[in-house]
């Protein structure tokens, strides 16, 4: 029996072809959509519902990260990004989103204890990275090292999700990584790597593991170091995008944070996600292998018919202006000043975003820049190459996906995670060739 309170809530009401009505809770968001729920909708009529790619479908309630893609907001945990980049660490923002609220002044300093304590990575993995093809994609080595990880901290791999336990893992996780995308960098030039150093903050330590040597000591520039700090921050959490909810997906079968972090690594490492800022950098290196203006590539990208795509363009969410690539533009620009670096690339980039913004394609799609249009250049001046562009994603997004995979297995409403599907194949067939379009095991009343 419905309580008062409960029959009071906000409904829909879902009329069906056959006349008969469903009504459905309205769950109301703090800030945002407020969403049907249908959890009872098949129980209550026989249906469910078909949402290719997600665009309406809530697959959780959550309280990390707010989105408004038509207004160009983007919260972590209440704070505005704009204010979290140019005020904070990446650290203390991945805190925040692990733990829900900003460190005091003596869990920031355990907080970079713990991380520091954490760095190393067992000196058995660090051999695995010989045994990878030269030419082997970063990303592949990073998701791989990553699910090594339960193989040498296996605590978290039977179902154990005790806080502490997943404190220490998610504390283990973001340390490692930075060490791991730093050898695995190493290991492509050929270099020996670099240990880190008790002494430097995590984005000052993972510059010198990349790119100290024995011969030639690298100078940490705090310009450097702060762009660094607000590339990681802008892409530090962005909601239910394709890696987070692979996370969460991967998670709901009660695997390891390890398995379902290597899961996202591997959904950001498509073009359409976080392969994207590679991308841009091919794409314009391909336009000036062909000796293409930026008119000409839009042009070409028109004519395609969805077949090429603007990198660095376009988002499932944001409408108008990323908020995060305004941040990237700013940092970007400093940095170049800072560093005295002309870089021919940000020129072609700031054409091709003029023509584009002015270009009624992209007008009535809603087509704006995305964080990851200008984030190259800023990792090209500070000396990353393309390859590791998306590694240097996956270790901004590291948070969160811990941040989620967290909230979803303390969740009690968490359940593996399995959609349905309308099927549309051959209904029944035999080796002997006879075929139904029904069933045959359904009483033919029932078939009507
Ligand atoms: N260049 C040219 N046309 C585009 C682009 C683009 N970058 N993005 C979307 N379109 C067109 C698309 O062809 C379609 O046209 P039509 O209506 O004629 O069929 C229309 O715009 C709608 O696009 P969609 O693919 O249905 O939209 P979506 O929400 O499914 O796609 C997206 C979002 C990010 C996958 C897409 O915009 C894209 O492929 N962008 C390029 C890749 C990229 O930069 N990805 C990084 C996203 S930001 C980092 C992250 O958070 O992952």
């Amino acid at each position: 029996m419905d309580t008062p309170e409960k029959t009071a809530r906000p409904a829909a009401t879902l009329t069906l072809p056959n006349g008969r009505t469903a009504t459905l809770p309205i769950v109301k968001g703090s800030a945002g959509d407020d969403a049907i729920d249908i959890s009872s909708l098949r129980k209550d009529t026989g249906l469910v519902t078909l949402d290719y790619g997600y665009h309406n479908t809530a697959s959780c309630e959550s309280d990390i990260t707010f989105l408004d893609g038509e207004k160009g907001i983007l919260r972590y945990r209440g704070h505005p990004v704009e204010e979290l980049a140019e005020k904070s660490r990446f650290v203390e923002v991945a805190y925040l989103l692990i733990n829900g609220r900003m460190p005091n002044k003596q869990e920031r300093v355990e907080w970079s204890m713990l991380l520091n304590r954490h760095s190393l990575i067992h000196e058995d993995m660090r051999h695995f990275f010989s045994h990878f093809p030269d030419n082997a994609p970063p990303m592949a080595i990073l998701s791989a090292m990553v699910v090594s990880l339960s193989t040498f901290y296996p605590e978290l791999s039977q179902n154990r999700f005790g806080t502490e336990a997943i404190n220490i893992a998610a504390t283990r996780l973001l340390s490692k990584v930075r060490t791991i995308a730093a050898f695995s960098y190493k290991k492509s030039i050929g270099e020996p790597v670099v240990y880190p150093r008790y002494d430097l903050r995590y984005c000052a330590n993972f510059l010198n593991m990349m790119f100290s040597s024995p011969v030639h000591p690298y100078e940490i520039r705090p310009e450097v170091v702060k762009a660094l700090n607000v590339l990681l921050i802008v892409h530090a959490d962005h909601e239910q995008n394709c890696s987070t909810s692979a996370v969460r997906l991967v998670g709901s079968a009660h695997v390891n944070l390890y398995a379902s972090v290597a899961a996202g690594i591997c959904a950001l490492w498509g073009p359409l996600h976080g392969g994207a800022n590679q991308r841009v950098i091919e794409m314009l290196e391909d336009m000036e292998a062909r000796g293409e203006t930026p008119r000409q590539r839009v042009e070409r990208v028109k004519a395609s018919h969805g077949k090429e795509l603007l990198y660095g363009f376009g988002h499932r969410v944001y409408k108008q202006y990323d908020p995060r690539a305004k941040i990237v533009k700013r940092t970007c620009d400093n940095l170049l000043r800072a560093l005295d670096i002309k870089d021919p690339m940000l020129e072609k980039m700031m054409e091709l975003e003029d023509i584009a913004l002015h270009d009624d394609y992209f007008v009535e799609r809603h087509l704006y820049p995305n964080v990851d249009f200008y984030s190259g250049v800023i990792y090209r001046a500070i000396g990353i190459p393309k390859e590791m562009f998306t590694v240097m994603f996956a270790l901004g997004r590291l948070p969160g996906w811990i941040a989620h995979w967290k909230e979803a297995i303390e969740n009690p409403r968490f359940k593996l995670q399995r959609p349905r599907q309308v099927y549309v194949g051959q209904v029944l067939r035999h080796l002997d060739g006879t075929e139904y379009a029904a069933d045959s095991s359904t009483p033919p009343e029932a078939r009507a």
